[in-house]
């Protein structure tokens, strides 16, 4: 008897023999890129594999970004770019999901009509699904309003991760914000706090450390309240620390970002008391006018500010400090914008982010029209605290000069192959020239600093502590 095949066992078996290729291009924050490692692996789950590029991949995911308007921008530019490419392969898939879909959904296919999916920041695990079905069924969207408990409870253990790196691991702690800072619109495209269970973070983080890695960065929009919706008890993000801190292997413990109203004394004490938690503190100021703080509703004064940081500083022996500003928020006076220099020189910041203030639908700020700062004033504002912070990242990295410093190997720099780079406890970059012995990414070497410049620093090879700790590199995600 001769064997029936239809046509739908043939498809699969054609599936079975060429596995579609993927590439997935983020933008964004750390959680973002997290996620894409998480969606790699979903992907993968699924049967796909990473391809050599996004030219030749049949499947082409943008994790997007929505923070200020230039995000939006730059993923509609990436996505006409994507619009020949299609017309010539119509077998290629291109999906859009993070943050920008979220706030966006149907819209983008309306701005884009040659993509195939959406997804939101809430079903990041029925990608994989949504890009099957549309091959048949044609363009879909799905976005959900709240988490979807079972996508959830899939997306749990992260275990799915094919993470970037295989020496140093993203951890998120607690997905969501429960603050309404005035200009922000992440608590609307990412939902309320909802904290992931201690027990979870800590087998992750022994899994971690099986593996290799030897370095996390714990994630969170406001880091320091993780927990609160699970106890009241706490304060768990300094037990949490302590708990990560007693996994054998994890060497380096950083977490982004503590929001500063609650950077309690507890969570000091605990960086202070754990070994593997690196001296290295993201604390964003925004604003060092009172009157801007609070319309910006951060819940803090400068002065208040200022107690916190004098205080982190105390307990937590040569401590590196990093920040967020935002130049021209509505209404702010040249007055107020002197403020935030003169806080911005006195809190002596290793180095800061800047950003020009841009307004976000939905959010209260952006109906402030009125008050809207003219351009020329806020690139102005802008150059003389870029100027403010330079000097002061300068003079914290020219003061690094003469010491050893324990470094954790990257890899060979980006702009010199004479060099190789790698970070510093205090989370700096660092350039060091290239040894005799090959050095890998992941080998735990100590420097001695010979020249600070404002963005990175340059060492000489002092000792190899040891090499890296993995055994396989795990493929890397293109993007
Ligand atoms: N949850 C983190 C920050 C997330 S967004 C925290 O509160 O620290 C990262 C940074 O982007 C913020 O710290 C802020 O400085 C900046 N930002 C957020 N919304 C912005 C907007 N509408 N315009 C300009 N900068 C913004
Ligand atoms: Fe946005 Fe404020 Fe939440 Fe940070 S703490 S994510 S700035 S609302
Ligand atoms: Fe952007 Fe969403 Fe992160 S808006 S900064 S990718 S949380």
């Amino acid at each position: 008897m001769r064997p029936v095949v239809n046509s739908r066992v043939l498809s699969r078996l054609e599936v079975v023999a060429t596995p579609r290729t993927f590439a997935i291009r983020t933008f964004g924050c750390q959680m973002n890129e997290h996620d894409s490692e998480r969606l790699a692996g979903l992907l993968i789950g699924d049967g796909m594999v990473p391809a050599a590029s996004d030219l030749e991949a049949d499947v082409v995911v943008f994790n997007t970004c929505t923070i200020r308007e230039n995000a939006d921008l730059k993923l509609y530019s990436a996505l006409g770019q994507l619009k020949q490419l299609k017309e010539q392969r119509p077998q290629m898939q291109i999906a859009v999901g993070g943050c920008m879909a979220q706030k966006d959904r149907g819209e983008i296919l309306k701005r884009a009509q040659w993509v195939d999916v959406v997804f939101g920041t809430h079903n990041l695990a029925s990608a994989p699904s949504l890009l099957r079905r549309s091959r048949s069924e044609g363009p879909l969207v799905e976005v959900l309003d709240a988490p979807d408990p079972e996508a959830n409870r899939e997306m749990a253990p992260a275990l799915y991760a094919v993470r970037e790196l295989p020496y140093a691991a993203w951890m998120t702690i607690q997905t969501g914000c429960d603050n309404s800072c005035a200009y922000c619109i992440v608590p609307a495209v990412r939902g309320g706090e909802i904290s992931r269970p201690l027990r979870d973070l800590v087998d992750e983080a022994t899994m971690l450390a099986s593996s290799g890695v030897s370095e996390i960065t714990v994630l969170g929009q406001n880091v320091n309240s993780y927990g609160r919706d699970i106890t009241k008890r706490g304060p768990l993000f300094a037990q949490l620390l302590r708990a990560l801190g007693e996994v054998d292997g994890i060497e380096r413990i950083r977490f982004v970002s503590p929001h500063p109203k609650d950077l309690r004394p507890e969570t000091v004490a605990a960086m202070a008391e754990t070994q593997a938690v690196c001296n290295q503190l993201h604390l964003p100021l925004q604003s060092g006018s009172n009157r801007v703080l609070s319309a910006m509703r951060r819940g803090y004064t400068a002065e208040r500010y200022m107690e916190r940081l004098a205080g982190a500083r105390r307990g937590i022996d040569d401590l590196a400090v990093t920040t967020d500003i935002i130049v021209g928020y509505p209404g702010e006076t040249d007055t107020e914008f002197d403020e935030t220099l003169e806080v911005a020189a006195a809190a002596e910041f290793d180095s800061a982010y800047t950003f020009i203030f841009s307004p976000r639908p939905g959010t209260r700020a952006a109906l402030m029209v009125e008050d809207f700062v003219p351009e020329a004033v806020i690139k102005e504002r802008f150059e003389r605290l870029k100027e403010v912070l330079d000097r002061s990242a300068l003079r914290k990295h020219e003061a690094r000069v003469g010491r050893r410093e324990e470094v954790l190997v990257e890899g060979p720099s980006k702009r010199n192959a004479q060099m190789l780079s790698g970070r510093t406890r205090q989370g700096k970059l660092v350039h060091f020239p290239v040894t005799a012995e090959p050095l890998r990414a992941g080998a735990l070497v100590t420097l001695d600093v010979v020249h600070g410049a404002p963005y990175h620093l340059r060492g000489e090879l002092s000792s190899v502590v040891r090499g890296p700790r993995h055994k396989i590199r795990i493929p890397l995600l293109s993007s």
